[in-house]
């Protein structure tokens, strides 16, 4: 259920009901057809093959592959490990180039292998590394270039393979917000060396916990199976350094089971997007990323830029706003890797720090109606068409608090 909140006094920041008696939160997982699920997990049960190698992960195995049009997917208990046993299958050593606005563990799981992070910055109209900045990056150390392809759409890959190519560097993509999406007509996975995909909870796929390496090299497919089991090739002979890497086959099943699902979840988040981008349409200083209408498409996140010197309202305070009305509104990737405690150095990336101090994730997925999104569209509208009056409020709720 939800109320309108058509002037600032009805925001419950100022007095009014929340709009929402529930949480919405960003990324609330999508869940597909509920008895087949129950089905496969009785099925694991009866034949008490909870893992290793099961006929569920094969399976999830190849529907990736196929999916993707990649040769070789291995399936692992999630993105960030998957991440490390592509990193070190890979070789890389000394310094790795990598875009300071993403999620954390991209950077982690260098660092977590004793590679050196070297952040650079991103194109403000993408998100995503920006080639030339990367260049400059490149020292005797560097190995590899760990690219994003954020919030599903794709870097300059053609770019970045040529850079690869000329340097002898490795290309591996964190890829973990682009399954099912495509770069001019190719499906995301075969680019590079590897590929990475999340099928954590929160993603428009999830395989409860789950992740996945897609190459289209048979050598590199290999090693990565060894390490995802301990270095295992057989039995009981171990072959090379290893973890346990490994996806259940509840989480395989859970990934089928919502694979069936994904056109219907795709058909949702698009709707959704659209149906932001009309209810938003003509705010100044509001600006929801697009994507790219020729290519394959997954719209898992809505990101707002909010300009604050048109909105007046910071994207702090509209955030404040909308958790006050329920709306788990969350700024991604705040600080910046190259901000947070593990790494902060003082570097200066000046167009992913404006980045960073101007998005906004709204909730989507299969768990938000279009009338919940009539509502938090109105609640923006409401704060930004009164933006001089709300800002002031905040002013002078700091001034008292002070
Ligand atoms: C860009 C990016 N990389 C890596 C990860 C890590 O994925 P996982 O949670 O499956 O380890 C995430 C997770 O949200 C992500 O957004």
């Amino acid at each position: 259920m939800s109320t309108a909140q058509k002037t600032i006094e009805d925001l419950a920041l100022f007095g009014g009901r929340p709009a929402f008696e529930q949480p919405l939160h960003v990324g609330r997982p999508n869940t597909g057809d509920r008895e087949k699920f129950s089905n496969r997990v009785n099925d694991i049960l009866d034949r008490r093959w909870l893992t290793n190698d099961g006929p569920y992960v094969i399976e999830f195995e190849e529907c990736i592959a196929e999916l993707t049009g990649v040769k070789h997917c291995v399936a692992t208990c999630n993105a960030t490990v998957a991440l490390e046993i592509a990193i070190r299958a890979l070789g890389l050593a000394g310094e790795v180039i990598v875009p300071s606005f993403t999620f954390i563990a991209t950077a982690h799981a260098l660092q977590w292998l004793g590679v050196t992070p070297v952040f650079c910055d991103i194109d403000p109209e993408t998100h995503t590394v920006d080639p030339r900045d990367l260049a400059r990056l490149i020292t005797p150390q560097t190995t590899g270039i760990l690219a994003v392809n954020l919030w599903g759409r794709q870097c300059d890959i053609n770019a970045l393979e040529s850079i690869a190519r000329d340097h002898g560097l490795k290309l591996l993509f964190d890829s973990a917000h682009a399954f099912g999406c495509s770069y001019q007509g190719r499906m995301v996975g075969g680019f590079g060396d590897a590929e990475v995909f999340s099928f954590h909870a929160t993603k428009f796929v999830n395989s409860l916990e789950g992740g996945a390496i897609t190459t289209n090299n048979d050598e590199l497919a290999k090693k990565l199976r060894l390490m995802r089991n301990f270095g295992f090739s057989s039995y009981d002979q171990v072959d090379s350094l290893g973890i346990n890497a490994k996806m259940s086959e509840v989480s395989a099943a859970m990934g089928l089971t919502n694979l069936e699902s994904l056109d219907d979840f795709i058909v949702t988040n698009r709707q959704n997007h659209r149906q932001y981008a009309e209810e938003l349409a003509g705010l100044n200083g509001i600006t929801l990323i697009s994507y790219d209408q020729n290519e394959h498409c997954n719209y898992q996140y809505v990101v707002l830029e909010i300009d604050a010197a048109q909105t007046i309202v910071s994207r702090d305070e509209l955030i404040r706003v909308l958790y006050s009305e329920n709306v788990l509104a969350r700024r991604y990737f705040y600080p910046g890797c190259h901000r947070s405690a593990p790494y902060a150095s003082g570097l200066v990336l000046p167009e992913t720090e404006r980045i960073c101090d101007r998005v906004l994730s709204l909730p989507t997925g299969t768990s938000v109606s279009p009338a919940d999104i009539t509502t938090i569209c109105e609640i923006i509208r409401t704060v930004v068409t009164n933006g001089r009056e709300v800002s002031a409020k905040f002013r002078s709720e700091t001034a008292k608090s002070v």
